[in-house]
């Protein structure tokens, strides 16, 4: 069933599970990710970022078909906007019934980030919608890597206190869109923002993360884990295979179901290393 993201991620954070967040830009990604989730019975977070809604040209079509796939799994998955920068973004979510946002001001200066944040987090809370924010950038998302931004813990702490947010996504040494496993995270960064910030924290750009420091990073403390890249390597790896080894293969199912079986095996293996299962 769809189910809140505060009630799934708070349940991961009380029992020390990770909860994987993968990203949905087709609509044989929702399908393989509860696919994977149901293989696993761990529950899961869809989530559909500001980009892959600009790629679609509007959020209805593919944000509507996750909210199907959710309600239709038989395990608790909910629905999340990732990455979202335009408050108009955030509104249309809350209104089709995402359980929640993410709105990222990162890129801005602490006090701008903080003013944009606490409006945004006080609109979504009276909507009933669960918030998570950004602080410290952790780059990559433009193609510049930048592995050493870090997010301090005082200013973090502070920064949740004065925004009001329900989950703060952190810079603890990964970038977004890496295509090796080879990301060094920072744990005792991550203990130290753990004992100091009172809400789950979230890792972004987890696909640059070997398994072992996945794992690692939640025992560590974070409990949200996104990955997109990594599925999307897999996805198309599978793509790729099924075309090479046909030359007069035309019908979309014929590759794009391999594709859709490869990322469901991968999330439930990526599941079982979160711990998320249940
Ligand atoms: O918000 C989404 C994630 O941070 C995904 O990052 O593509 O590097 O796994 P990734
Ligand atoms: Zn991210």
């Amino acid at each position: 069933p769809l189910i809140g993201t505060g009630a799934l991620v708070a349940e991961a954070a009380a029992t020390g599970r990770g909860v994987g967040a993968f990203n949905v830009i087709q609509l044989e990604h929702a399908q393989a990710i509860v696919a994977g989730a149901q293989a696993a019975n761990a529950p899961v977070i869809l989530q559909i970022s500001e980009n892959a809604v600009r790629y679609h040209g509007a959020l209805a079509p593919i944000g509507r078909a996750a909210l199907a796939v959710a309600e239709a799994a038989t395990v608790p998955v909910a629905v999340h906007l990732d990455h979202a920068t335009s408050t108009e973004l955030v509104a249309e979510a809350v209104a089709l019934g995402f359980g929640s946002v993410m709105f990222d001001a990162s890129k801005l200066a602490y006090a701008e980030n903080v003013a944009a944040t606490a409006e945004i987090a006080a609109r979504c809370h009276a909507a009933g919608c669960w918030v998570e924010a950004e602080l410290g950038e952790v780059g990559g998302k433009d193609g510049v890597h930048a592995p050493g931004a870090r997010t301090d813990p005082g200013e973090a702490a502070e920064f949740v206190a004065a925004t009001g947010v329900d989950a703060l996504a952190v810079a603890v040494g990964t970038s977004h869109a890496m295509l090796t496993r080879d990301a060094a995270l920072d744990f005792e960064l991550i203990g130290a923002l753990r004992a100091g910030v009172p809400v789950p924290l979230v890792l972004h750009g987890s696909s640059g993360v070997a398994d072992e420091h996945l794992s690692e990073a939640v025992r560590r403390g974070m409990t949200k884990v996104n990955i997109a890249t990594h599925l999307n390597a897999v996805f198309t790896a599978a793509v790729r295979e099924a075309l090479g080894a046909q030359a007069a293969l035309v019908d979309t199912r014929r590759y794009l179901g391999p594709a859709r079986e490869a990322t469901a095996a991968e999330v439930a293996r990526l599941l079982g290393v979160l711990g998320a299962g249940r």
